[in-house]
């Protein structure tokens, strides 16, 4: 990609391609197909946290009109990727561990999906499963993280590979806090967030054949998903198809399989009819994964004119007691401040819970609570300002590999927030700015996540009107992956947008990984790049046949397209109409499938995007009360591909972060194991009147190294960052420190 592309005069901002299918309804949802002779599933889960089950009374549900099936363990037809021995779990390729479903009678979390009634209609299976009996040998269960936390481990795969992410980390001197000249110690806590999109999680099953299944799924990876599932029913991955157009938000938790889709596929199965089953709200906090709750503690030790001189970290976080869970918490601490020494120690609690999975910004997110509020209290301690203080400890380089960066633009950021934000009104002392009887305070928090990019391929047509098609498997959760590839193929070709389309979410496409980890435009985007090119090869070679002068020696960079003709931008005279050229080659379309891969740069450099959040907040005195007055938002992302659905994901991210730092927090009765917040009315997300006027401001300068579109990715680092900022502008506000998220009034009087 040549950095014309960022220049370009005509670059329109692109509203979202699917947008009028959006809010027209027209967009169909996983749980929005209609099939027939559809039958609905409906689950019953466990009453209990540990144990077994002792009996199931189906007689009443089963009498119940409309009734097909209740399903347990008691009847359900072998799986057959589940293994027999349950010391020996299956581990299905391209999936962790998973509950296994009407496998057996053991309990390992409460409301554990034991029983899928199937039922002519979704109030007819709701009504049978109503009346569904269950005894339980309840056995004593461990749930209270706060009460067990000293029981953390060290992961296995730390154990079995040192140089893992979740290993125990040294840098420097072990010792070289204790003689710091300026000392902090602190303990952290985030609690369990629920992702909570706004789409339930839903799956329609349908086995087309006995070894040919169709499911329309709420899910960010359909290949991922496919090969799941092919394995956990040994069947030919080619005889799955997994269809996920549209996805209403997803933040994580359709990452990975869960035990309600392959219910929903047994349950079809064994009716030998398609089966539509959604979650409810409440099973949304249970069947699908969180953010687990995390304590940590952040020692730091500086200079007293601002160096840092050590950093311990350490962590645990929440997992179940039949996987193992891990997120990378600790990492930025070992990479975003050039401080000799550090040490970081990683470890989970398995507890009878659910297993969580990873929400957006996950890992880092919550370390960037601890290591950023650690940071603000250190500068707080030497009476420096934060942002001096971060600049003293700018990493030119990665100190934990040992690398350089691909691209860093970092300061770029700190300037550009601290103007918008207003940050020369802030006063070092915390507690000493009102405005009326409001306390107000500035605070700032730094984010960064990996610039991951995967391999993805895209296959690309064009016909002799100059139609673009492509396909390609990725899914969209929101963030607007088509309107960014529709942008990416324009800019690469001239086409206009309207000219060209993007088809996403299903495992018939070409292949590409999951939507995560902030990889799809990194990934996706350089093979719509590299199939752009080659179809401009495809149109140079059929016009040098005519034309061998001029287009003989052309290369794709040298070939746009205007209206209905191709030209050389160097030599407008080169021309030639489109059907002209199609019509001498005897050609109605011409096609083209690409991969792109990621190359070796990625030994050589580190290469992360990096973000800043910057929070104005107003706290009053009496009632502890938070309003966030404003956010401003900058990250260095490389190319901002498509500036509109860009900015929109950033301010997704700050309110999920507002959230974070202001509201979430589900909350269990750990006499039952069981949440006791299960729907919007107790778990809190912000709502219009809690998000402010929120500023975003892109870098956009592309990072070539990272990949030929020169993107580093946003999803995560839109949201790393922003809880800190706003529990630091408490603390400015009002001199108290919130450790222990959320930040409710109740901690601020
Ligand atoms: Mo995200 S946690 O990579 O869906």
């Amino acid at each position: 990609m040549n950095e014309a592309f960022f220049d370009k005069k005509d670059y329109k901002p692109l509203d979202r391609v699917d947008g009028h299918l959006k809010v027209t309804g027209a967009a169909k949802y996983s749980a929005e197909y209609v099939l027939p002779n559809m039958t609905y599933g409906v689950l019953v889960g466990s009453q209990i946290a540990k144990g077994t089950i002792k009996s199931i009374d189906s007689k009443a549900a089963e009498r119940a009109p409309g009734v097909l099936a209740v399903i347990s363990h008691l009847n359900a037809i072998k799986v057959p990727g589940y293994q027999a021995d349950p010391s020996k779990p299956a581990k299905p390729a391209g999936g962790p561990q998973p509950l296994r479903v009407f496998f057996d009678n053991k309990i390992y979390s409460n409301d554990q999906p034991i029983v899928i009634v199937v039922a002519t209609s979704l109030e007819k299976a709701k009504h049978a499963a109503s009346l569904v009996k269950v005894q339980y040998d309840k056995e004593v269960h461990t749930t209270d993280f706060d009460a067990n936390m000293q029981n953390g481990v060290l992961p296995e795969a730390a154990k079995k590979n040192p140089k893992s992410g979740s290993a125990d980390y040294d840098r420097g001197q072990t010792t070289a806090f204790e003689t710091a000249p300026v000392k902090i110690e602190a303990e952290y806590i985030i609690p369990n967030e629920m992702h909570n999109p706004m789409e339930l999680q839903a799956v329609t099953a349908h086995w087309e054949a006995d070894d040919r299944l169709t499911i329309y799924d709420k899910v960010q990876g359909t290949k991922t998903t496919q090969r799941f599932f092919a394995s956990e029913w040994k069947i030919p991955e080619q005889n799955i198809k997994v269809i996920s157009t549209f996805v209403g938000g997803a933040f994580g938790n359709g990452l990975r399989s869960w035990p309600h889709e392959t219910a929903a596929i047994l349950a079809a199965k064994q009716v030998k009819r398609p089966v539509k089953l959604m979650l409810t709200r409440e099973q949304m906090f249970t069947m699908v994964g969180y953010r687990p709750r995390t304590w940590q503690k952040v020692q730091m030790g500086a200079t007293k004119d601002g160096k840092l001189v050590a950093i311990n970290h350490n962590s645990v976080g929440q997992t179940s007691s039949y996987e193992e869970f891990t997120e990378a918490t600790l990492s930025q601490t070992r990479m975003m401040y050039a401080a000799p020494n550090v040490s970081t120690r990683y470890r989970i609690l398995p507890l009878n819970v659910a297993t969580p999975i990873w929400m957006r910004g996950p890992g880092e997110a919550t370390g960037a609570f601890g290591l950023e509020s650690a940071m603000d209290e250190m500068a707080h301690a030497i009476e420096m300002d934060p942002i001096e203080f971060r600049l003293l400890n700018y990493t030119e380089s990665d100190p934990d590999r040992n690398l350089p960066w691909s691209t860093k633009y970092l300061r770029e950021c700190y300037e550009e927030g601290k103007k918008r934000i207003g940050w020369n009104n802030r006063k070092l002392k915390p507690g000493s700015l009102r405005d009326g009887e409001w306390l107000v305070g500035y605070g700032m928090g730094t984010g960064t996540f990996g610039a991951n990019r995967g391999p993805a391929t895209v296959k690309a047509e064009l016909d002799m009107e100059g139609n673009l098609v492509m396909h390609c498997a990725i899914t969209d959760i929101g963030p607007g992956t088509g309107t960014a590839m529709v942008q990416i193929a324009s800019n690469t070709t001239g086409i206009p947008t309207e000219k060209i389309t993007f088809h996403l979410g299903s495992s018939e496409f070409p292949n590409a990984g999951l939507q995560g980890g902030s990889s799809t435009v990194n990934s996706v985007g350089p093979a719509v790049l590299a199939a752009c090119n080659a179809l401009k090869e495809q149109l140079i070679a059929m016009a040098a046949k005519k034309d061998a002068s001029a287009f003989g020696s052309a290369k794709p960079d040298d070939l746009v397209f205007e209206k209905d003709h191709i030209v050389l931008s160097e030599k407008s005279s080169a021309k030639v109409a489109l059907s002209d050229l199609f019509k001498q080659n005897n050609n109605r379309k011409i096609e083209t499938t690409q991969e792109s891969k990621p190359s070796e740069n990625r030994s050589k450099y580190s290469m992360n995007a990096f973000s800043m959040h910057f929070a104005m907040v107003h706290v009053h005195p009496f009632t502890g009360q938070v309003r966030v007055k404003k956010i401003v938002c900058c990250a260095d992302a490389g190319t901002i591909v498509s500036p509109k659905t860009a900015e929109s994901q950033m301010i997704g991210g700050a309110t999920g972060g507002i959230g974070m730092a202001l509201m979430e927090d589900a909350v269990m009765d750990h006499r039952f194991g069981r949440y006791i917040t299960k729907d919007f009315g107790d778990y809190h997300v912000p709502s219009h009147a809690d998000v402010p006027q929120i500023e975003i401001y892109f870098v956009n300068k592309p990072d070539l190294l990272a990949d030929p579109v020169g993107s580093k990715g946003l999803g995560e680092i839109a949201i790393i960052g922003v809880a800190p900022a706003i529990a630091n502008a408490v603390f400015n506000a009002t001199g108290k420190r919130v450790r222990e998220l959320p930040i409710t009034p109740d901690k601020l009087i």
